[in-house]
């Protein structure tokens, strides 16, 4: 991140510890409809207009680090194989074979030197054309060039896989992620290596589950002795960046270079040298629309993944990177972070089932945010500038109040 941005995210951090009012010229924000969490018409618009259309952060490259490897990405109703190339780039097909439709590979991942489909037999190379015809002779006028695998885009950014389901050019992917792919540059991402990857399926609205990971206003309770131990959040300095994505920098009560407590005393605790300096000294964490969330630390970072499997059922995906750390052995202190980060998750999803029921009595109106919790405004305006005003309900959008507050 840049000095002069670094500055100001310091300054706004001492005024929003000192000042005892609303923000002059911020406005009150028109409240969200409850309806939101509950309502089936939108929940369809969400899938087909955001998550099979934007750019979608699926896993780390190292999952299929060599020629002929493959890895099925399986969500959103979808099954996307992304195969690593000869000339190790990646490319992304769906997993249709365009005889008969079948799935050409059943296997969640592995690796080949051609995808075949077990129904008949019809073979593709790894780029996805159709080189193999068991009976060709009884196919009149075909030409195996017009059968090739569709495609879906794929890109990747520091070591992670980024795939788009849009029929239409997603645009580039580093324009999309920036100015946060910028601002973790100093995390060098492709270095760092998978310490852990988990899923846990929540019964609640994939909104109501990011709503959560958008403030800080919920840790003196849910977090209580947890996240509020460690983080100051009167001070805490909201950003909404372009594209939908936001930042909130929160100083430390305490600093600990562990990232947790209980960590200070560790043998070894990995440290990321080349990170700002506000990486280093505050809590900074990154909202990436439309659905990944990373508190980051100097240690290294999750990505925290939200996908929605129905209207009231979101997978929640973390996948921890960090530093290759010396010997074979995984250190002390991923076992001990994995507890105590799983703790925290774990107090956030005891909070959101229940959410959704109360969502569902059908008493829920709509909800009054308050200034520190305009990140979660910010985002779903931009679900609704995905959707287009036009196509949602009149009585469950939200206007487009917030542009005047993006960063330049
Ligand atoms: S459906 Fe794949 S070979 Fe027939
Ligand atoms: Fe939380």
């Amino acid at each position: 991140m840049d000095i002069k941005k670094i500055n100001e995210i310091k300054a706004q951090m001492d005024y929003e510890r000192t000042r005892n009012s609303h923000p002059e010229g911020f406005p009150k924000l028109p409240e969200i409809p409850g309806k939101r969490y509950t309502d089936k018409t939108l929940y369809d618009l969400e899938i087909e207009n955001i998550f099979l259309k934007s750019w979608l952060m699926i896993f780390r490259e190292d999952e299929v680090p060599n020629p002929g490897d493959y890895k099925m990405f399986n969500k959103l109703g979808r099954e996307i194989l992304i195969v690593r190339q000869n000339d190790y780039s990646l490319k992304a097909f769906y997993n249709t074979c365009q005889h008969r439709g079948a799935p050409v590979v059943r296997d969640e991942k592995g690796n080949t030197k051609m995808l075949r489909c077990q129904y008949h037999s019809w073979a593709y190379d790894l780029s996805g054309n159709l080189v193999k015809v068991p009976d060709m002779r009884d196919f009149k006028d075909f030409d195996p060039n017009c059968k090739k695998l569709k495609q879906a885009h794929c890109d990747t950014w520091g070591g992670w896989v980024y795939i788009s389901l849009s029929q239409d050019d997603p645009g580039s992917l580093i324009d999309f992620l920036n100015p946060v792919a910028h601002e973790l540059e100093c995390f060098n991402s492709s270095e760092l290596i998978t310490v852990y990857k988990k899923s846990v399926t929540v019964k609640a609205n994939w909104k109501t589950c990011l709503d959560a990971f958008m403030e800080v206003y919920h840790a003196p309770t849910i977090h209580k002795d947890t996240v509020n131990i460690l983080l100051d959040g009167s001070a805490m300095a909201a950003g909404l960046l372009k594209n939908g994505h936001s930042r909130m920098v929160t100083p430390k009560k305490i600093n600990l270079d562990g990232g947790f407590l209980g960590a200070e005393n560790a043998d070894y605790v990995p440290y990321i040298e080349t990170c700002d300096k506000i990486h280093a000294e505050t809590n900074v964490a990154y909202g990436m629309f439309p659905n990944f969330i990373t508190p980051t630390d100097t240690s290294g970072y999750p990505a925290i993944l939200f996908w929605p499997k129905g209207l009231r059922e979101t997978e929640f995906e973390w996948i921890q990177i960090a530093p290759k750390w010396p010997g074979d052995k995984k250190p002390d202190y991923w076992r001990e972070q994995e507890i105590s980060f799983d703790l925290i998750m774990e107090e956030d999803f005891k909070n959101l089932e229940p959410m959704q029921i109360s969502h569902d009595s059908g008493v829920f109106e709509s909800m009054p945010l308050n200034y520190q919790e305009r990140r979660i405004y910010y985002y779903h305006q931009m679900i609704d500038d995905w959707i287009g005003r036009e196509n949602i309900p009149k009585d469950i959008q939200v206007p487009n109040v917030l542009d005047p507050f993006i960063e330049a």
